[in-house]
């Protein structure tokens, strides 16, 4: 407990008692995910919530190494995703650093492990033509393979800013930053 007996902030156990406390709901499966395009300007997607990297901070997402967002995070290894829970009404804004895992990394792990989670028809996606190209129809997706294709990319984001917001009346706000391996969180207004 802190000096004033509140307990001490901790963006981590708040988001993981909002992904309990809106479990019912599908948001937490997905957040936007934004980059800088090549050009400096904002791009902003999609994305699947593949979980946390084992105990860590670490958030995994999985892409195909051919879209637009591997070659930005190649360029700026820098991107922001969001979460917001309308059952709590909260959103997490995290800023964080992009590590790619491709088919050429050392360590496989994370990526091995991704694709073992990943439906059928997940993996089928990776074996297509190249996204963002032209429409190409009648291309035969292997229905079973042992290798993993190499368009298959586990993209680690690793927060190292947060900001926290709780709509519900008194409105709340926390920043967060990690400084030295140390995370350091301040109450700001709203
Ligand atoms: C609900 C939803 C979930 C998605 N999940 C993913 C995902 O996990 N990975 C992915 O690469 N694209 C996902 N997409 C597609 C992306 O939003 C985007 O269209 C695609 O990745 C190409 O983006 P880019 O050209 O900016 O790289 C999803 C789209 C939606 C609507």
């Amino acid at each position: 407990m802190s000096p004033s007996s509140e307990p001490v902030y901790d963006w981590r156990i708040c988001l993981k008692c909002a992904m309990e406390a809106n479990q019912g709901a599908d948001h937490n499966r997905y957040f936007p995910l934004a980059s800088s395009g090549e050009d400096g300007t904002p791009r902003v997607r999609w994305v699947v919530f593949r979980g946390f990297v084992g105990d860590s901070d670490d958030v995994c997402i999985v892409t195909d190494a051919r879209s637009e967002k591997v070659t930005e995070f190649q360029r700026q290894p820098r991107c922001e995703f969001s979460w917001y829970f309308t059952e709590t009404r909260e959103q997490f804004r995290v800023r964080a650093h992009v590590i790619t895992v491709d088919s050429r990394c050392p360590d496989q792990t994370q990526r091995l492990s991704a694709w073992q989670a990943l439906s059928q028809a997940a993996r089928e996606s990776f074996y297509g033509p190249h996204p963002g190209f032209p429409l190409v129809t009648g291309t035969d997706v292997p229905l079973t393979t042992e290798q993993i294709p190499a368009a298959f990319v586990v993209l680690i984001l690793r927060p190292d800013h947060v900001d926290h917001l709780l709509l519900p009346l008194p409105q709340r706000r926390w920043l967060s930053t990690l400084e030295s391996g140390n995370w350091c969180s301040t109450p700001v207004n709203p």
